[in-house]
């Protein structure tokens, strides 16, 4: 086969930098595919965990998968930059690309100094591909930064710059990259292509699309997606206010819009506004790039404002409905199940908006509780981290859920109000039928109040 050509040896070298939630991962996704890889990351305390078979993140299935490649000597980790490039056909950049503190626009602090650290080393032939998400323009730069501080290499022949994002969500992330919806490649010539065709060729037993393009349309192929369903969620957001005000129920509205293979039913659950590591950086992100471009996008500018309204809007609503509350129980604070992270998620909205209203907070999150090894966010003597949830709930004047894990899908609800002071009961996932909730004052999203409660 032609490409085999391409290649140093007959197993394909990889080298990840970032070993975060994309960079362990890919990595060790592509290291069960049989490939040779190194993930590598600047924080010495995660390299040395990870060597000790201690995994930094919670994420379904990933110990197991990086346990058993660790063991079979495929995935090796280290805080060398040198063992993640010298002789390896690809390097991955999987750093962190955050929101810059002024404009929005993307920090490329990380992905730069990556791509300086990986020019030190680089040994021809080497596919440099940006996994992180990064604004058009960006693989571009990272070659003339490869160039500068290397003149003896030349792009087009040492090395290629290619683009290759990633549409993994965390909570189902090891399937989404098993079995991606598609691949997104970005390159300039034939020779990366091939080599990075070769990298997903694991993927063409289950058909999956690949998608070719030019690099700055792979890099904006990534925001337009986040930027598109973070417009879906938004939209359906501002459908539930409606319904509530018309006396009319968002999820059946979903549903009918869903059932339109146009529009199609996932991202349309009405709920206290999309947060996470991605949406809410990657859409300022798009805004900033539209922005500069002479584009405006007043449908992503939009969205923004309104997500960032809607986080508040679901403390004001716990507050209004509650004014007298003392005590609140929240279940659930990453910005979804499944997950640990906390990066944007409402809960760091709402939390503090409940403090600032003289309400203590009760929080029981499956992986945030008291005595658990993570480190606990609010630091405040008024927030209370419980073992479970009828622990948190225990003397509270109200209940809000904010994230739908699954074992608040069927609490004990006769419990649970026996051990509220005030039965109020805040359902911002819509886990429950509003009907079986007679005995609380109960609270949703886009779906008529219990009856004694109407607004
Ligand atoms: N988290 C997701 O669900 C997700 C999904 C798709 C795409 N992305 C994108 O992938 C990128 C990485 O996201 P993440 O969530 O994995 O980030 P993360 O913050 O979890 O991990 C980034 C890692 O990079 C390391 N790092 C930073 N600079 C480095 C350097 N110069 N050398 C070596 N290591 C370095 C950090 O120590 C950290 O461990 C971002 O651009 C993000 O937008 C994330």
């Amino acid at each position: 086969m032609i490409i085999q050509v391409f290649l140093r040896s007959k197993k394909m070298k990889i080298g990840v930098v970032g070993t975060g939630y994309v960079g362990l991962v890919s990595g060790t996704c592509f290291s069960e595919f049989g490939f040779d890889v190194v993930c590598m990351d600047k924080n010495p305390r995660r390299i040395e965990d990870l060597n000790q078979g201690i995994i930094p993140i919670y994420e379904p299935g990933l110990d197991s998968l990086v346990l058993d490649n660790h063991k079979k000597n495929r995935l090796h980790f280290s805080t060398d930059i040198k063992d993640a490039v010298v002789e390896r056909d690809i390097v991955m950049i999987a750093v962190g690309t955050p929101t810059s503190d002024n404009d929005g626009a993307a920090d490329l602090t990380y992905v730069f100094e990556a791509a300086k650290d990986i020019a030190k080393h680089l040994t021809p032939y080497t596919v440099v591909v940006t996994k992180s998400t990064v604004p058009l323009g960006t693989s571009h730069k990272i070659k003339e930064i490869i160039e500068k501080e290397r003149p003896d290499l030349k792009a087009g022949i040492d090395f290629d710059v290619a683009s290759n994002p990633e549409f993994l969500r965390e909570g189902s992330a090891i399937s989404d990259f098993m079995r991606p919806d598609r691949v997104v490649i970005g390159v300039d010539n034939e020779r990366s292509e091939k080599i990075l065709r070769q990298l997903y060729r694991p993927l063409y037993l289950i058909e999956t699309p690949i998608v070719v393009t030019d690099i700055k349309t792979s890099e904006l192929s990534k925001y337009a997606s986040n930027g598109f369903l973070a417009v879906k969620i938004g939209f359906i957001n501002q459908m539930a206010d409606i319904c509530e005000q018309a006396g009319a129920n968002v999820q059946d509205v979903a549903k009918a819009m869903g059932l339109d293979g146009r529009i199609g039913k996932k991202f349309l659950h009405a709920g206290p506004g999309y947060g996470g590591s991605c949406f809410p950086k990657d859409t300022l992100a798009l805004a900033k790039t539209a922005k500069d471009l002479g584009t405006p996008s007043t449908i992503i500018e939009s969205v923004i404002t309104s997500n960032d309204h809607r986080k508040s809007a679901m403390a004001d609503r716990i507050i209004t409905h509650c004014p007298n509350a003392k005590k609140i129980a929240i279940l659930g604070i990453t910005f979804k199940p499944n997950t640990d992270d906390l990066r944007d998620a409402p809960s760091l909205v709402i939390v503090p908006k409940l403090l600032q209203h003289g309400v203590d907070v009760h929080i029981y999150d499956p992986l945030y509780y008291k005595g658990c090894e993570r480190t606990l966010p609010f630091q405040d003597s008024k927030v209370s981290f419980y073992q479970n949830a009828y622990d948190a709930i225990h003397g509270c004047d109200g209940v809000a859920i904010l994230t739908e894990w699954n074992e608040f899908r069927s609490l004990d609800l006769p419990k649970v109000q026996e051990l509220l002071k005030q039965k109020f009961f805040f359902d911002f996932r819509n886990i429950y039928k509003p009907d079986e909730m007679g005995e609380f004052y109960y609270y949703s999203i886009g779906r008529s109040f219990s009856k004694s409660h109407n607004i």
